[in-house]
């Protein structure tokens, strides 16, 4: 009886204290120095990056977006958020919604399940590499205790940055021959980078590679100033971080600091001490650090790239012990970002992940498997990803519409293949590298359990097999495992961690390895599964889940006034 009126109370203070926030957005172009030199930017009510949304668990969120660009379509997609019950709000387009136009408002409207760090971006073309994103952070809601404990908290959201404007990116991309975008001339940190300069470059022997490169000349107030992070001596910070990148795997870390992970992909995991941390595209992290240093001195705060061989400089910033002056810079060089193709130092910093005690256990066995293979290609000589040799292609008509209102038209109702052959050859070039594009979806019923192994290749030319960041949209999957080589099935489900694995929403797909996730199909909507690397994305990367179809609910007209739907609902409303 106690204990009942404890739930009950419970309940009652969350629900009470559960708000809507309304916002009121307009998206366009703007100039912008993001590290230092000019181009273009897309902005949100005129901030790159855009506004910061911050709520408490339980909230709904309301955004009014309005589309200022003038030639191009507009989406934007809640990385992280479930959108249970609103899976026409998720923001994918071709998925859940058509593009808004040109001039046109479009309202997101979602609830905000959980406490964590999750962000937003632009989920149409490439506009997320355009500089469409910003921060979307959750806290406990009132009345419930955070479990961690902390004394202030900061927000770095990482991106990289481009000089050449995404529309001639787009192009090189689907060029024949293709023509590669190249690495990304910056990292930014919060929407702030120095090209070609470094705050570090009194530091003549350090090797860095910053060395040979001028001090920067940025003046305080710029927009592309680093942002120090103002802290006390001996006291606890929580840092968000989130990864936007287009293209790069990051490594951050904190001079002469420890950090604590204690939160992956807004999932409390079991602490762990690191001295740098490991972030690709797609992932969000909490790290708890502890001002335990000499306060007269302020620190280095470094992102290099990993993953890639890097042709871009580290993004620096400054971490303040207010007990020293703002401008004094750090006594020593930046940390080295560890060697960008040590590729079992990565996986080894992944396995170290588990979620923490209390969290829910996967189910023991699935019902239904996958096993997709990452394979680039060739159609007609133009480059391109698949994945059991489909390369994706959204359709006219968003798959969310076509299957609420049944249009047989919408897209190809045959399933991309399930798994491939198992003699093909992962270690090699593909012998026969042409496929086709396809726009079918994999249909699941309603609350199963799934299986999906990714596994990796080699691609098109030499001996190399790239990192895929693979993020699911409408849920959070546990990371069973991953492997070297090829999956082997009967064999390698033994080495599954059916215990504590993360519960996360992106997973890294290794170099020649397989990665294993299991989820439930407790979302009833259609939803995005891809590569979070954006050319990759755009050349195809990607397949489209979809599961309890028939308690799919409400979906605004405004959402699907395009392809086969606006057709099917003009003709609804004149009948
Ligand atoms: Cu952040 Cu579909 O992605
Ligand atoms: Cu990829």
């Amino acid at each position: 009886m106690g204990l009942w009126w404890i739930v009950v109370v419970a309940v009652l203070a969350n629900t009470a204290s559960a708000a809507v926030r309304e916002y009121h957005w307009e998206v366009e172009y703007k100039f912008w120095w993001p590290d230092c030199n000019e181009g273009a930017v897309m902005t949100v009510n005129g901030q790159f990056p855009g506004p910061t949304i911050k709520a408490v668990a339980g909230d709904t969120i309301v955004v009014h977006l309005t589309n200022k660009l003038t030639t191009e379509g507009l989406v934007i997609h809640w990385h992280g958020i479930r959108q249970l019950g609103s899976p026409w709000a998720d923001g994918a387009a071709g998925v859940t919604q058509c593009a808004i136009n040109p001039g046109e408002t479009f309202t997101y409207k979602f609830t905000v399940e959980k406490p964590g760090t999750h962000f937003y971006h632009g989920h149409y073309g490439m506009q997320r590499s355009a500089g469409l994103y910003g921060s979307l952070i959750v806290d406990v809601a009132k009345g419930q205790r955070e479990r961690l404990r902390y004394d202030g908290e900061f927000n770095l959201l990482l991106s990289d940055w481009w000089h050449e404007p995404i529309s001639s990116q787009e192009l090189g991309l689907s060029s024949k021959p293709m023509r590669w975008i190249g690495e990304a001339q910056s990292i930014l940190i919060n929407g702030r980078g120095q090209f070609n300069c470094s705050l570090a470059a009194q530091f003549s022997n350090n090797n860095n590679n910053t060395s040979s490169l001028p001090m920067c000349t940025f003046k305080e107030g710029d927009q592309c100033a680093p942002q120090k992070l103002h802290v006390e001596p001996n006291k606890t910070y929580r840092i968000r971080l989130a990864s936007t990148t287009a293209l790069a795997s990051l490594n951050l870390a904190i001079q002469g600091h420890k950090l604590v992970v204690v939160e992956a992909d807004a999932n409390y995991v079991t602490p762990f001490t690191t001295d740098d941390i490991d972030i690709y595209s797609g992932e969000s992290y909490s790290v708890l650090l502890t001002t335990d240093q000499d306060p007269s001195q302020n620190y280095y705060i470094s992102v290099g790239v990993r993953g890639r061989k890097p042709n871009t400089n580290q993004a620096l910033t400054i971490l303040n012990y207010v007990t020293a002056p703002a401008s004094k810079l750090p006594s020593s060089p930046p940390p080295v970002t560890p060697r960008w193709d040590d590729f079992e130092r990565s996986k080894n910093f992944s396995k170290k992940i588990f979620s923490a005690m209390g969290s829910p256990p996967p189910p023991k066995k699935y019902r239904k498997r996958l096993i997709l293979l990452n394979t680039q290609n060739l159609i007609d000589g133009y480059t391109k990803w698949a994945i059991n040799n489909v390369s994706l292609m959204t359709p006219a008509t968003p798959y969310l519409g076509s299957v609420k209102y049944n249009l047989k038209l919408g897209f190809n109702r045959k399933s991309p293949p399930k798994t491939y052959r198992f003699d093909y050859d992962i270690m090699n070039p593909p012998p026969f590298p042409n496929t086709t594009t396809g726009n079918g979806i994999y249909v699941f019923p309603f609350n199963v359990t799934v299986d999906v192994i990714l596994q990796n290749s080699n691609v098109l030319k030499g001996v190399v097999s790239e990192i895929h960041p693979w993020h699911l949209h409408g849920h959070d999957f546990w990371v069973l495992g991953y492997g070297d080589g090829k999956f082997k099935p009967g064999v390698d489900e033994k080495t599954y961690n059916l215990k504590n694995p993360p519960l996360r929403n992106t997973a890294i797909l290794y170099p020649y390895g397989w990665t294993a996730l299991r989820f439930v199909t407790d979302n009833p909507g259609v939803w995005f599964f891809h590569c979070h690397i954006e050319p990759h994305l755009h050349m195809g990367m990607g397949v489209v889940f979809a599961e309890g179809l028939n308690r799919i609910g409400k979906i605004p007209d405004e959402a699907l006034g395009c392809g086969l739907t606006k057709q099917y609902l003009m003709n609804r409303h004149r009948g």
